[in-house]
Order: structure tokens, then C-alpha cells, then sequence
């Protein structure tokens, strides 16, 4: 099964995403764990995305739809995939047709995180990061036994640089501007499951099972 995770930012997408890792056995192929693989690595697209990661800005679309090129024809996707923060723009979401389609392949169901912006803000201000082993952590929902330190390893916890507060409110207003007319996009072809990113995660995992084990095919309009 072919899946794409949709949503804002804070959504949810790569909590849901791991979990359909771990049940379905298929890869998750997250673009934002991608660039910033790049930005640590200081790889030349590593060095150019960063500014524009930081700024929250999108990075180019001819330089996301190469990484994914590449990742989707890797032998561990032959029996599906969990696109998570990508397409994110019309021109994305057409190419990513295309470059299915000649690996005769196609997006099977989109599950679409829907989440109020107060709690959107809340969920990426408290997201936090094990900066050695990279767990994560949330200081209201999840947080962990000593202040700022990571439960599994004892290293120091570290906000993500684009969960700045100057730059949550530009991402937010990126997902409305570029991203959210995608919704209209995917439901005009029969693939948008809209479902409550609110609510415990694993009240939304069940959600997204129900629709993955319909095959897509379910009533969530
Ligand atoms: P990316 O990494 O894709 O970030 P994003 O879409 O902004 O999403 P996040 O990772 O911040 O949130 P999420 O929805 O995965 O939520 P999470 O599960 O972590 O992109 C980063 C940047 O890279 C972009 O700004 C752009 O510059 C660039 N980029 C990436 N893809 C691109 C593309 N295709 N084109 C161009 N540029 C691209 O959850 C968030 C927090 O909430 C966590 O603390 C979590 O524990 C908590 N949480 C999750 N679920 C719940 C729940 N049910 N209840 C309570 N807390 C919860």
C-alpha cells in the first residue's frame, strides 16, 4: 500500500508514520528527516537547505522530488510506502504522478491529520529531542522523568531549530499559502481520508488503521 501522510506541521505525521512503520512493515520516506539527514551531514544540499529550513520556508520542489526519486526506487519500497511531508505543493504532488507512474506504481490513499492551530502551536513549542540519541519528547504530553534530560541515554535535550516560535508561525503560514490546497487536489481524485489528529495517539493510530484495512476504500470523507 502507497500512502501519503498529510497535514500541517505538528500534525502528527511522523508519530503515525513510525507506527505504520512498525505495523505494515513498509518504509516511511519523511523528506523533512531527509534534509535535515543532509543539513547535519553539511552536504552542499545540506549547507543550502538549511537557511531555508530555518526560515520555514519550502525548499525547492526540483530538489525534494530528486530525493525522492531516488528513495522510492530503492528495493525497499516495492511493497509500498508512507510518504510523510511530501508533496507539499501542487507541482510536487503532479510530479510525484508522474514518477509513479512510470514505475507503474500509484498513491493508494492520502490520510489527512486535522488539527487546530492553538494545539498545532503547542505541540511543536514543547517538541523536544535527545540530542545524542535523538528520542523524542514533548515538555506537556510527553515529558521526561529529569528536566531536559533524556530518559534512555541521560544526554541533554534540544528543541529543533525550525520549532522556534517566529518560524512555527511562518511554517503555519507556508502549510496555508502552498500546502493546504492540496486537500481539494487529492479529494477531487478520490484518495483524501480526512481523519481527528486530536485526540490520544493511539485513538489516531486505530483511525488510520480503519482506513488503511478498507484499503483506502472507507467512508471518511
Ligand atoms: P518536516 O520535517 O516535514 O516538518 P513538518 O511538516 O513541519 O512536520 P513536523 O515534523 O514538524 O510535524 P509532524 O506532523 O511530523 O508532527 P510530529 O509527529 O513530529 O519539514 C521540515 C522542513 O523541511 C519544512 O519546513 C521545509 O523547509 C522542508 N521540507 C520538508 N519537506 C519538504 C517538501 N516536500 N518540499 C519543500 N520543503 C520541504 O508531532 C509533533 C509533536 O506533537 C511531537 O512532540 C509529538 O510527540 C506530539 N504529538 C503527536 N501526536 C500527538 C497527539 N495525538 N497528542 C499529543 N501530542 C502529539
Amino acid at each position: 500500500m502507497n500512502i501519503v501522510l498529510f497535514g500541517p506541521p505538528g500534525s502528527g505525521k511522523g508519530t503515525q508514520a513510525q507506527f505504520i512503520v512498525e505495523r505494515y512493515n513498509i518504509p516511511q520516506i519523511s523528506t523533512g528527516d531527509m534534509l535535515r539527514s543532509a543539513v547535519k551531514a553539511k552536504s552542499p544540499l545540506g549547507l543550502m537547505a538549511k537557511s531555508i529550513m530555518d526560515s520555514g520556508a519550502l525548499v525547492s520542489d526540483d530538489i525534494v522530488l530528486g530525493l525522492v526519486k531516488e528513495r522510492i526506487s530503492n528495493d525497499d519500497c516495492q511493497n509500498g510506502f508512507i510518504l510523510d511531508g511530501f508533496p507539499r505543493t501542487i507541482p510536487q504532488a503532479d510530479s510525484l504522478s508522474e514518477l509513479l507512474l512510470d514505475i507503474k506504481k500509484s498513491v493508494d490513499l492520502v490520510v489527512s491529520l486535522e488539527v487546530d492551530t492553538i494545539e498545532l502551536i503547542r505541540r511543536l513549542s514543547g517538541r523536544r529531542a535527545c540530542s545524542a540519541c535523538g528520542k523524542g519528547y514533548h515538555v506537556l504530553y510527553n515529558s521526561p522523568k529529569v528536566a531536559d534530560t533524556c530518559d534512555a541515554c541521560g544526554a541533554a535535550l534540544v528543541q529543533r531549530a525550525d520549532d522556534a516560535e517566529e518560524t512555527v508561525t511562518n511554517r503555519l503560514k507556508v502549510y496555508d499559502e502552498q500546502t493546504s490546497a492540496l486537500k481539494s487536489y487529492f479529494k477531487e481524485l478520490g484518495l483524501l481520508h480526512s481523519v481527528s489528529g486530536t485526540g490520544t495517539i493511539a485513538e489516531i493510530q486505530a483511525s488510520i488503521v480503519s482506513i488503511i484495512e478498507a484499503g483506502g476504500t472507507g467512508d471518511h470523507p
